[in-house]
Formats: structure tokens, C-alpha cells, sequence
């Protein structure tokens, strides 16, 4: 059972839909830049779902969805074109506008601050590896409380920490694009967690009324291969471990939520990289560990994990055909069920599902209308996994489904459709998927007309090794 105040909702970021407009005054990003170098497919985000001129509309047609919650990012580059300094008051109006029609259709904001929106301007003075940024991040997170705290009582500082480092920084598929030695990007992970403190700090101290305040990790999850206790420790032990290698170190939990969450840094990572971690002051960890109201969590699939013979933990192998999703993530929802139940044994803090879904190949059938069943099955069994852990006494506050429209989905361009509303690129018509329909019955229902029951939802994985 869902409690009665289940936020279900839709997600979405800034540069993911909302285009751009001659005269909105926004500065440049990183992403710009990065889609003008040839990183993206061809395709860049200068339309994308014209979300700025189109977002009554798209309010209007979550309204008619059911959807009750929003979490959506704000450009920094919007608010603050060069990242600092002067503040672009068609930014702050445009928001502050989307807002009010958010709530006018009755839907719950929930503002991400960051969703990888880097001003050029700072990228260009060292980005997330100077750290001076940490305050740069302040300066934003101030104007943020005294322009929106009014109207928005949930913050999320950060989208994906292992994301901007790992992909913007270390292997360099994401937006700045920069492939740096080990020691940088370790710099550059404190540095981001330096900005969220900041941010919480300045957020609190600025806001005109208490506010709510969280942080949006992700990561593949390490799910028991049978619910065993010893392959359940033994997920346990890999989820919280940090990789052995160099170009993945940054595809990790603990080292992006200890810290901000505990307090600590993981001593298996501290000695693992020891030649390459920069000296952490008792200072910075104060700074990192600010009191937060609850942690999203980013999850959308896993591996599978088993307790090995010599006491260790052992891969087990997905079976040839696992089903997988239009960009080739394996289809696996008892990740939502394991993803929650260690974040929440491990941090005891209120959890929300910040992002969740499926790329489908989708298209317009010959009847006018977007069928994709496989999307469905595929919220269905994440959705009852949620449930199962909801049941077990896990304190999960919300759902944000990723995502409301199709949109440009950063290196992929607009390969990759994870929308429950369908959009013509060539047009900008929105055509809602038969999944969408399915996910109102969904909430209307407080998730009663879900079809997997939780023993089909986790059971039919299990069977899977059997
Ligand atoms: C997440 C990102 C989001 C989107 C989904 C598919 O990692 O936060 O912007 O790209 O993946």
C-alpha cells in the first residue's frame, strides 16, 4: 500500500525540454557547446519540446493525466547567465510563471537546482575542478531561495553526482567532455558535494518560509540474487563498495552519499584511492554533511549478486536475452525494491523515487495513437517493486516517473525516447502513450490497479536463476 499523500509524479530537466528563445536572455552552457562540437548525435536542445513557449499546455495536459507532483530543474544558466553576478530577470519571471501554472493545475513542485546545466562562463574558468564553484553554487542557491521559496517548499540540490563526474569529466561522454586524471576527478566529486552544503546552507538561510531539502544520487543496484540472507549481505557489501577501476570509480554510492548523508567518507574507498584523494579537511566534511528532509534516489536497473564460496561476493551473469529496453538497459524491477531498502537500512532518511522509466522505440501506429505495452510491463512490476518496499515499513514518500515527454536525452540527442507523452520532434504535438493512460488509472487508484502483485513482481526475476 502507497500512503495516502504518495507523491506520484512526472520528471523532466531544464535542458532536456525547454529550448530556447532569441530574447529569453539565458546564458550559454556546457551542453550547448558540447552539442555544437559534434557530441550529440547532431542534434542539439535549441528546440527541443519548446517547453518554454508550450508549458501551459503541458501543465494543462498533466492536469488531465492525474499527475500530481512535478519534479523539474532549473538552468543556471538561465538565472544566472555567466554562473555569477547579474541575475536575468526573464529567467527568474519564466520560472516563477511555470510555477504558478504548476500549482494553478493543482500539481506539487519539486525544483531540482542542478540537472547538469554548467554556464559555459564557469566551465571556461575550470568548471567543477575549480573551487571557487562551491560558492558560485551558494550565489545561485541563495537567489533560488529568495526568488522561489514562496511558491516551492521541495528542493533537490543536485541531479546524479556520479554523473557529472564520472561521464562529465572522467570518460568524458557528457558535457564538458574532459577526460582528467584520477586525483582531478576526485577534487571535482568533493567539489560537488562542497556545492551541495553550500547550497543547503543558503537555501535554508535565504528561504522565506522552512523549506524541504534533498539530494538526487543514482546508481545501478546490486540486487540478491535469491533472498538469502548471505546473498542478500552480499549485494549489500558490492552496492556499498567502491570499483577497483580507474575510468568507473565514480559509478558508486558511498562515496557520493556517506559523506553527505553519514558524515563520513567510505574507508574502503579512502584506502583504495589513497594516492589519488586530495587531503579532506574536518571542515569540508561539515560543510558536505548538512541536515537534509530526504534523499531521492535515481534507479533504474541493476545486477545481479550472490554470495561466493570463499565468503566474497560473485557476479551472477544475466541469462542470453535478457530483456532490455530501447537504449539497452536490462529490464530488472526488483532494483526498485533492493535500491530503496539498502539506501533506507543504510541513511534512516525519507525516500523519493526521483526518477524511474524506459526508453521504448516508440512511434505513431496507423490508428493516430502510441502503444507501448512494453512500457507499461515495465512500470507495472518497478512500480509494485516501490509497493513491496512501502509494505516492508520503508518510509518512500513519492514516485517521479522519468519522463513526462520525450526529450533530448543528452549524448543520445533525441535517440532514446523515455517519454509517456509522445512528441513530434518535427511539430512539437504531443500525442499521450497508452502508458500514460495506464499510469492515471495508477494514481487515481493509489496504485490499486497495478497488476503485478508483489510476489510476481520480485518472484518472476527470482525464477530467473532458477
Ligand atoms: C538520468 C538523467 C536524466 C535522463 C535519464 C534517462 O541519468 O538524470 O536526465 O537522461 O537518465
Amino acid at each position: 500500500m502507497f500512503r495516502e499523500d504518495f507523491a506520484w509524479g512526472v520528471a523532466t530537466s531544464a535542458y532536456q525540454i525547454e529550448g530556447t528563445d532569441p530574447d529569453d536572455g539565458r546564458g550559454k552552457c556546457i551542453w550547448d557547446t558540447f552539442s555544437e562540437e559534434g557530441h550529440t548525435r547532431g542534434d542539439n536542445a535549441s528546440v527541443a519540446c519548446d517547453h518554454m513557449h508550450r508549458y501551459k499546455e503541458d501543465f494543462a495536459l498533466m492536469k488531465e493525466l492525474g499527475i500530481r507532483a512535478y519534479r523539474f530543474s532549473v538552468n543556471w544558466c538561465r538565472i544566472l547567465p555567466n554562473g555569477t553576478g547579474e541575475i536575468n530577470p526573464k529567467g527568474i519571471a519564466m520560472y516563477r510563471d511555470m510555477i504558478m501554472e504548476m500549482r494553478a493545475n493543482g500539481i506539487e513542485p519539486f525544483l531540482t537546482m542542478y540537472h547538469w546545466d554548467l554556464p559555459q562562463a564557469l566551465e571556461d574558468k575550470g568548471g567543477w575542478l575549480n573551487p571557487e564553484i562551491v560558492d558560485a553554487f551558494g550565489e545561485y542557491a541563495k537567489v533560488i531561495a529568495e526568488n522561489f521559496s514562496d511558491i516551492v517548499e521541495n528542493f533537490f540540490t543536485i541531479n546524479e553526482p556520479q554523473c557529472i563526474v564520472g561521464l562529465g569529466y572522467v570518460t568524458g561522454v557528457h558535457a564538458p567532455g574532459r577526460k582528467l586524471p584520477l586525483e582531478d576527478t576526485f577534487k571535482i566529486s568533493i567539489n560537488v558535494m562542497k556545492a551541495h552544503g553550500t547550497a543547503v546552507k543558503k537555501l535554508r538561510e535565504f528561504a522565506r518560509r522552512p523549506i524541504k531539502i534533498g539530494y538526487a544520487p543514482t546508481c545501478t543496484v546490486a540486487i540478491p540474487a535469491s533472498e538469502s540472507p548471505e546473498d542478500i549481505e552480499a549485494a549489500r557489501e558490492k552496492y556499498f563498495r567502491m570499483s577497483d577501476k580507474g575510468n568507473n570509480w565514480a559509478w558508486n554510492v558511498a562515496w557520493f552519499s556517506d559523506p553527505v548523508l553519514l558524515g563520513e567518507f567510505p574507508a574502503q574507498g579512502l584506502e583504495l584511492f589513497k594516492d589519488y584523494i586530495p587531503e579532506i579537511t574536518k571542515e569540508d566534511i561539515e560543510l558536505i554533511h548538512q541536515p537534509i528532509d530526504f534523499v531521492g534516489q535515481n534507479i533504474y536497473n541493476g545486477y545481479y549478486i550472490k554470495a561466493g564460496s570463499n565468503g566474497k561476493y560473485e557476479d551472477v551473469p544475466m541469462y542470453p536475452g535478457f530483456p532490455q529496453t530501447g537504449v539497452n538497459w536490462p529490464v530488472m524491477s526488483e532494483c526498485l525494491y533492493w535500491g530503496i531498502r539498502f539506501a533506507y537500512e543504510r541513511y534512516h532518511l525519507p525516500i523519493y523515487i526521483t526518477e524511474n522509466g524506459m526508453a521504448c522505440h516508440d512511434c505513431i501506429s496507423v490508428d493516430g495513437k502510441v502503444h507501448d505495452p512494453n512500457r507499461q510491463d515495465f512500470l507495472d512490476r518497478y512500480i509494485s517493486a516501490v509497493e513491496r518496499a512501502c509494505d516492508e515499513g520503508m518510509d518512500v514518500r513519492g514516485y517521479f516517473l522519468w519522463s513526462f515527454t520525450d526529450n533530448f536525452e543528452w549524448e543520445q540527442g533525441f535517440h532514446g525516447r523515455f517519454g509517456i507523452v509522445y512528441v513530434d520532434f518535427r511539430t512539437g504535438k504531443r500525442i499521450p502513450k497508452d502508458s500514460a493512460y495506464w499510469y492515471k488509472t495508477v494514481i487515481e487508484s493509489n496504485g490499486g490497479t497495478l497488476a503485478s502483485t508483489r510476489e510476481q513482481a520480485t518472484g518472476c526475476s527470482l525464477n530467473r536463476f532458477e
